[in-house]
This record gives C-alpha cells, sequence and structure tokens, in this order.
C-alpha cells in the first residue's frame, strides 16, 4: 500500500506544484482532493512555466492518471479552458484524467456573491480569488449545491439550477443591487460544457481503490495550505475547504487506514496572499527584497504575495496537524543575499510566550514574534543539486529548520526548475 498526501505547510503557494511534479515521476495516480481555481500550482521544465489550476500537477509525466475528486469545486469554463491549454501544448488528456461525478459545480452566482461579500461593508474582506469558491462550498454544505453527476440527466439539472437561481436572484438584487443575468442563457452556458465533462466523469473512489488494490502508487495533491484550512487556519481569514491532510480522506474517498505517507511542502521564509494575521510579516525592505528575490506574486491573480520571516510555530502545527513525516523545503536560493535571517520560534503576547498555534486572532494580530538569528550565506545556492556544496551557513540554517520541524527533508528545491533539486530520499 503507498499512499502519499502532499500538502501545504503555510499559506499556500509553498511550491506544491514543483513538488508534485516530481513525486509523480514515481506515482501512478495523482488525485487532487480540495479547493477550486483558486490554486495556482506551477511547475517549470525546459524552460516553460505552466501554471496549472484545476487538473493535478502530476499531468505533464504520459501515462500518469490524473483524478479530480470530490472535494473539488470545479467550476466548468475554467476546467475546459485549461483542458485547451494543456492540449494546445501537447498534452494528451483522453483515457487519463478522470472527474469525480460527486464534485460540486461552481455556478456564475458563486462568484457574484464572493465579489459582493468582499465589497460590502457588512462582511470582513478576507481578501479571496473572487473565484466563488466559498459560496460554492457554501450550497454544497448546504445540499443545494449542483453535482457533476447532475450533468447526466438534463431536466435534473435545469429544475437544480432554476431553484437555485430564484433563491440567489432575490438575495443578489435586494440585499447587494446586483442583477443576474437570465436563467435560461445561464443554463445554455452550462450546457456547453456538457458534452466534455460527460466524457471525463468518473466514480473516482471505485477508481482509486482498484487502483490501491493493484499496490499503485497513489499522490493526493494538496491545494491551499494547512494555515488556510476552513477548521484549522486563521478563521475567518482561510479558503472554505479542509487543505490538511483530513481532506484528502473526504475529498477523494481514500480512507484513513489506507494513507501511510504524508509530504509537507515549505518555504525557507513565509508568504501569504490576502487578509489575514500574519506574525512575522515584514512591512519594509526585508518584505519587498523576499518579494523581489522569491517573485512572489499571485499564480492565480497576480496580486503581490506579503512577505516574512520563517515561522517554525507553524510550522510545528502543519507538522503535527497534518501527520507529516517528510518534508520538501523549497525556495532556499531566495534567502541568498540577506546578511542575516531570523526564525521565529514563539509568539509573545501579554506576558506569556505562546509555542502552540492559538485560535485567537487577536494573539496572532497582536503577538511580538520571539526570532532565533541566523547568519546569511550571501552566495548562490541557485541550481545545486548536492546537499555538500551548499554554503556552510546554508547547511546550518537547514538543519536548524529540520530540528525545529522534527520531521526530515525528502527535497530542498534550489530553484523553480525540475533539475533545480537536491533530492535526499524516495517518497515510495
Ligand atoms: P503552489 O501553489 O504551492 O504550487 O506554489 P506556486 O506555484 O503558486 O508558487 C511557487 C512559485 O515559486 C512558483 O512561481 C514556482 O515556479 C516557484 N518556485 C518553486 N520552487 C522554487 C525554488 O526552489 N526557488 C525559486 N526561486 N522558485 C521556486
Ligand atoms: P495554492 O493551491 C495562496 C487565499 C486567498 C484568500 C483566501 C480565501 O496555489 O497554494 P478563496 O478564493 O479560496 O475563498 O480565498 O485564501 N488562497 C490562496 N492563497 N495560494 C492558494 O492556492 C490560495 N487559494 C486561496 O488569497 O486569502
Ligand atoms: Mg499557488
Amino acid at each position: 500500500m503507498s499512499v502519499a498526501v502532499v500538502v501545504g505547510m503555510q499559506w499556500g503557494d509553498e511550491g506544491k506544484g514543483k513538488i508534485i511534479d516530481l513525486l509523480a515521476e514515481d506515482a501512478d495516480v495523482i488525485a487532487r482532493y480540495a479547493g477550486g481555481h483558486n490554486a495556482g500550482h506551477t511547475i517549470v521544465f525546459d524552460g516553460n512555466q505552466h501554471i496549472l489550476h484545476l487538473i493535478p500537477s502530476g499531468i505533464f509525466h504520459k501515462n500518469k492518471l490524473c483524478v479530480i475528486g470530490n472535494g473539488v469545486v470545479v467550476d466548468p469554463s475554467a476546467l475546459v479552458h485549461e483542458m485547451k491549454q494543456l492540449k494546445d501544448a501537447g498534452v494528451d488528456l483522453e483515457g487519463r484524467l478522470v472527474i469525480s461525478d460527486r464534485a460540486n459545480i461552481i455556478l456564475p452566482y458563486h462568484g457574484t456573491f464572493d465579489k459582493e461579500r468582499e465589497i460590502s461593508r457588512d462582511f470582513e474582506k478576507i481578501g479571496t480569488t473572487g473565484r466563488g469558491i466559498g459560496p460554492s462550498y457554501a450550497d454544497k454544505i448546504a445540499r443545494t449545491g449542483i453535482r457533476t453527476c447532475d450533468y447526466r440527466d438534463e431536466d435534473r439539472l435545469r429544475q437544480k439550477l432554476k431553484s437555485n437561481y430564484r433563491e440567489k436572484k432575490t438575495i443578489l438584487k435586494d440585499f447587494y443591487g446586483h442583477d443576474l443575468p437570465d436563467c435560461d442563457s445561464m443554463f445554455g452556458q452550462l450546457m456547453e460544457y456538457r458534452d466534455t465533462f460527460l466524457n471525463f466523469l468518473g466514480d473516482t473512489h471505485v477508481l482509486l481503490r482498484d487502483q490501491i488494490a493493484q499496490n499503485k502508487k497513489i499522490l493526493c495533491e494538496g491545494a491551499q495550505g494547512t494555515m488556510l484550512d476552513v477548521d484549522h487556519g486563521t478563521y475567518p481569514f482561510v479558503t472554505s475547504s479542509n487543505a490538511s491532510s483530513g481532506g484528502a480522506c473526504t475529498g477523494l474517498g481514500i480512507p484513513p487506514t489506507q494513507i501511510n505517507r504524508v509530504v509537507g511542502v515549505i518555504k525557507a521564509y513565509t508568504t501569504r496572499v490576502g487578509e489575514g494575521p500574519f506574525p512575522t510579516e515584514l512591512k519594509g525592505g526585508s518584505g519587498e527584497k523576499l518579494r523581489a528575490e522569491g517573485q512572489e506574486f499571485g499564480s492565480t491573480t497576480g496580486r503581490p504575495r506579503r512577505c516574512g520571516w520563517f515561522d517554525a510555530v507553524v510550522a510545528r502545527y502543519g507538522v503535527c496537524l497534518n501527520g507529516i513525516n517528510s518534508i520538501a523545503l523549497t525556495k532556499i536560493d531566495v534567502l541568498d543575499r540577506f546578511d542575516t535571517l531570523q526564525v521565529c520560534t514563539g509568539y509573545k503576547y501579554k506576558g506569556a510566550v505562546y509555542e502552540e498555534m492559538p485560535a485567537d486572532l487577536n494573539v496572532l494580530e497582536n503577538c511580538e514574534p520571539v526570532y532565533t538569528e541566523f547568519q546569511g550565506w550571501n552566495q548562490s545556492t541557485v541550481g545545486i543539486e548536492s546537499f555538500d556544496q551548499l554554503p556552510e551557513n546554508a547547511k546550518r540554517y537547514i538543519d536548524a529548520l529540520e530540528n525545529l520541524l522534527g520531521a526530515g527533508f525528502l527535497m530542498i528545491s534550489t530553484g523553480p526548475e525540475r533539475c533545480q533539486t537536491i533530492r535526499l530520499g524516495d517518497l515510495f
């Protein structure tokens, strides 16, 4: 049995795309378990950059099966657009991509709600991607959502859309003063994608069960990160799904007893996009330097990412919460030109030092991080492929992170390209 979950350990954008693409070499199936096209997973090889939003990051390896699980919310237009981009890039999807017939669909009114709530004075701004993720998961939990399997029955699809439409139209008009386009045109738009969906739909729980029974190697691809998890993150400044490893069970229908590896992906510093507390954020020069060196601009929305020092409280929380037993450390090269580096080991607040992640955002917003200082290395690590070749101070920094985390590094990434990686072990 070889089922591994790959999970982001911070606020997303840790470099999951690159790491999953590398790990996929040894896997048979790569399956996305949560989120939607709010995700942006970047893969770079042969000098070309590809950004995936919904399709699993194993798709560039021929003969690997890619699954979009029931836990994902699927925007039909975004998916079809991404499929076309991949086809244009010469990637064959036929027989290799399977979309769960239990996944919920994102409809145009979900995006409208998302954007209207963000600008409304009645709600706190989250800084969402505006993709309709939250409102779509809200309908799923309220049991009014439309699922991909509804495409199989045109009348049922029309009926479900009609009932939802009436409610959404009224609220959007009365509360936000927003007019929705008419229901028939929305239905017509939805139907444009029907043939594509019917061609790729499947019972992905059964498919994965069979693959596991045949001793195939499965990679469960997380989106977002632990601190954006709706239950365990910095609520309400989170996404609306379980990004942490538990989401792989519910989001793919894989029982917990069959998952035997969890890989965490973590950056050598910290970033976050959107609003919400971020104890180690650097608002001045060092933050801007991290952003410039790390090209920290959102893969989905292009927004500048907020940047700060490595936060070991966040990291340890991620290790424990997800059950992480090996880690991929990314973007170490971004720290190449700093004289000193700081690592946060606790949060000081009202005379106490917190070493566990507090639920209360007051602590995170107003605490003073407790830092340990490290000497920088002022030397390029870009593209280094062997640990021995790293500068001594980089080795010291990496060893210190490993000790703080209490889990070993499987890989250290020294650049965006596939080959710019130090491999320290095998996953399977
Ligand atoms: P994901 O959402 O976790 O897949 O991460 P993103 O793709 O949104 O953001 C990570 C960014 O960092 C992408 O632009 C990657 O190409 C880039 N990247 C990944 N690993 C490294 C690395 O080790 N060094 C540098 N400089 N860039 C990296
Ligand atoms: P990947 O998979 C970074 C953030 C948004 C916002 C919050 C809620 O590329 O790591 P949403 O649109 O999900 O309702 O927005 O979550 N967010 C991400 N930040 N990487 C992501 O995905 C993200 N997906 C959502 O910026 O703060
Ligand atoms: Mg991303």
